[in-house]
């Protein structure tokens, strides 16, 4: 059985390749291969994916490292997808370039995230189009490239029938913290439930061996003003929910740097609405003034992501390299590659077990339309998911969706079609977006920074 990671040379790829080893009973796992377009970055990264295999965890899982794509997916079962078009140097484009506007700037949120769609769309079919190529018959790619709610609308319009299944572990990350913040260790009696579009969605439910943690968890977040447990603000680095239960790995890096600014934003939606747990990323459209006035236009997100967990890995190579010593804080591991593995075994061995996925509404949420990318619950096994469908949403949410639905919709055909006229209609569209005029500024800057991956805009 072959499991390969296209896009091998990412800061992630260590960490999931561990928990790929950590199941290998479970997934049969022969070999793994890494696939990516950036020879130099993957080769280094592979050298502690070596160390994982074959030193760390003694395997015999076979490791292939290849720019090829014909060598990459021939009988694969299964296609890990982390493709990250334009690197951290065009995620900071993204999250700057809004903001010089005074507006938003974010990887996947806003008109950041449609820049980045726009980048992503044609090499993910490109990929598509590899793996149903070379790969087995029935294989499937777990995809959680970003941005991955227009990249899934993308694969949905343009490869209906690819064996893709859309992903994000952002509601596992905020799970994770809700189980630390109620004190909870066996995380995996929590079960929810939950609905939106991917990056802006809502916990209905959350509960824990049958009880109701939502009075419970409620009342934590008016209490501390923050959904992040104490320990966490106190001593960031020594904690850290790492689903491979050992310590001093990274740790729950959704807790680091800016990502503060969301867990307080968790409370400051909860104090005017308090029925659902919203998913970090609504601060975004909710107080897309505020993200602004907190943010340092000068250094973002993808400037933090680059001195830390970036440099943190290249220097433990190197380290490595010269001294035979691995520092294990220097590859990320936990809850994200574990979620991954999971999602695997469930389609490999046909267990059923819940997992949230992007897929097309079909009546699932009533009151969207029927071919709504949405993230909704659903039971994985080996014919695919199983979606749940659940009653008409709330207005409030509705209207939210509804306007982020066509923004993105509208980006997904103008970048089909190369038309300037939707692509500025879903930019001004968007909830970050005050005017059309800021829109078309914002547009007009991209399209000068994205020159070299986004098809030509009339
Ligand atoms: C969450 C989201 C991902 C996103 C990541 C960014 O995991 O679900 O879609 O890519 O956060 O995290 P970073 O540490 O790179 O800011
Ligand atoms: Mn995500």
């Amino acid at each position: 059985m072959i499991i390969t990671i296209c896009g091998g040379g990412s800061t992630f790829t260590a960490g999931i390749v561990k928990s790929i080893a950590l199941r290998r009973e479970e997934l049969e796992v022969d070999e793994i291969r890494l696939f990516d377009i950036f020879k130099e970055r993957q080769d280094k990264v592979a050298v502690i994916v070596d160390w994982i295999l074959h030193e760390e965890l003694k395997c015999d899982i076979k490791l292939t490292v290849t720019t090829d794509p014909e060598t990459a997916y021939t009988d694969a079962s299964f296609i890990f997808a982390q493709m990250r078009v334009g690197g951290y140097a065009m995620r900071e484009q993204d999250e700057k370039i809004p903001l010089r506007h005074g507006c938003v700037g974010q990887e996947t949120c806003g008109t950041g995230g449609m820049a980045y769609g726009m980048r992503t769309i044609f090499p993910m079919m490109k990929m598509i189009d590899d793996a149903e190529k070379y790969a087995k018959k029935d294989y499937w790619i777990l995809n959680y490239s970003n941005p991955a709610s227009i990249v899934s609308e993308a694969c949905r319009r343009l490869r209906p029938n690819a064996r893709i299944i859309n992903i994000c572990d952002m509601p596992i990350a905020i799970i994770d913290v809700v189980a630390a913040a109620m004190n909870i260790k066996d995380k995996e009696n929590i079960v929810y439930d939950y609905f939106g579009l991917n990056h802006f969605g809502w916990f209905t439910s959350i509960t824990y061996k049958g009880e109701d943690l939502m009075p419970r968890l409620r009342e934590y977040i008016m209490e501390h003003k923050i959904l992040l447990p104490d320990a966490y603000l106190k001593d960031k680095a020594a904690l850290g929910v790492s689903a491979n239960k050992e310590k001093g790995t990274e740790g729950n890096r959704h807790t680091k740097g800016s990502w503060y600014y969301v867990w307080k934003g968790v409370y400051e939606i909860m104090a005017n609405f308090p029925d659902m747990l919203p998913n970090t990323y609504l601060n975004y459209y909710l107080q897309q003034k505020e993200f602004v006035e907190h943010s340092n236009p000068d250094h973002t997100r993808a400037n933090e992501v680059m001195e830390t967990r970036e440099k943190n890995l290249f220097d433990g190579v190197d380290t490595y390299l010269a001294t035979g010593k691995v520092d294990e804080k220097v590859f990320y591991a936990g809850s994200h590659g574990d979620w991954i593995a999971d999602l695997a075994i469930a389609l490999k061995n046909d267990t059923k077990a819940r997992f949230l996925i992007i897929t097309e509404n079909r009546g699932t949420i009533p009151n969207m339309p029927y071919d709504a990318m949405v993230e909704v619950p659903a039971y994985i096994g080996k014919n695919g998911p199983e979606v749940i469908s659940r009653d008409p949403i709330p207005l409030f949410q509705q209207g939210l969706m509804m306007q982020q639905l066509n923004s993105e919709k509208l980006l997904v055909e103008g970048c089909i079609e190369g038309s300037y006229e939707k692509v500025l209609q879903a930019f001004t569209l968007n909830k970050t977006v005050p005017s059309m005029t800021v829109a078309k500024e914002i547009l007009d800057d991209m399209i000068e920074a994205n020159k070299d991956f986004w098809p030509e805009l009339k």
